[in-house]
């Protein structure tokens, strides 16, 4: 891949979605299979505000029970060459759209969780925040200091982005030099409108995913591939890290 000479490749920006964890063992959400259903109910049903309302007790053994899976997955190649990039740039924001926190665990430091962590729980009273130990499963505390019952840090359908996360990237992005997307189909807003404000900003945009997205259309380059193989090939190419 050739990157034009006046291209700033110390500000650097990217968008992750399911498909950088899926080299991890981690399921994405559109790729199928039995992973999006719980006890007959499909994902977007029990991941959902009005469960929290109805049964949180249900939703909380939803997530134990992912957090339970994730505990076994470890971050892949494509993590760590993010986390080396960070390393030796001016500036470095990933905006992720992943609840697995496998950015965090490579070492990675500048993080937008657009759609929280899983390994996070919220008082649904005082909004006090819990990191929970991604090992242990179910859940510990099991309720807020005020009393309050908690639920996941995270985004379910019908909710709002957490307040602020969505200007943060956007920001970044406008900033940066290179913006990446990886392992997103881009059709989730507004975290797919992110790129968009790379663009208009005149940064170049690499897509890596070995699908076509909506917004391939507008990269400078998309290699349709995994991110285990091509983000390490990406890192040594444009920044020369081995
Ligand atoms: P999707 O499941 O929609 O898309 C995953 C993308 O990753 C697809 O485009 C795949 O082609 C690609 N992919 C698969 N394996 C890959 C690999 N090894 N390397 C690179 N790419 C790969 O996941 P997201 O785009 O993250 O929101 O979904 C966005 C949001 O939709 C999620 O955050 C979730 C869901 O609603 C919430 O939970 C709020």
């Amino acid at each position: 891949m050739r990157i034009p000479e006046s291209v700033d490749i110390s500000k650097v920006c990217v968008l992750s979605g399911a498909g950088i964890s899926a080299e991890s063992g981690v399921p994405t959400f559109r790729g199928g299979g039995e992973s999006a259903v719980w006890k007959g109910m499909p994902f977007d049903v029990i991941s959902s505000a009005e469960m929290v309302r109805d049964d949180l007790n249900e939703v909380w053994e939803w997530f134990d029970h992912r957090r339970k899976l994730l505990s076994a997955c470890e971050p892949n190649a494509a993590h760590y060459a993010l986390a080396n990039i960070e390393e030796c740039v001016e500036s470095f924001l990933i905006a992720t759209q992943n609840v697995d926190g496998l950015h965090d665990r490579a070492g990675s430091k500048n993080i937008v969780e657009l759609h929280g962590n899983i390994n996070r729980a919220r008082c649904t009273v005082c909004g006090n925040l819990f990191d929970l130990d991604y090992k242990k499963s179910p859940h510990e505390p099991s309720e807020c200091t005020c009393k309050g019952q908690l639920r996941p840090d995270v985004v379910l359908f019908g909710e709002m982005l957490p307040s602020g996360a969505f200007e943060t990237a956007r920001e970044a992005a406008a900033d940066s030099g290179i913006f990446i997307l990886v392992g997103t189909s881009a059709v989730v807003y507004p975290a797919a409108s992110i790129p968009l404000a790379a663009k208009s900003a005149g940064a170049f945009l690499i897509e890596v995913n070995p699908e076509e997205t909506p917004l391939s259309a507008i990269c400078d380059e998309s290699v349709r591939n995994v991110a285990g193989e091509v983000l390490p090939l990406l890192t040594k190419q444009i920044w020369g890290i081995e």
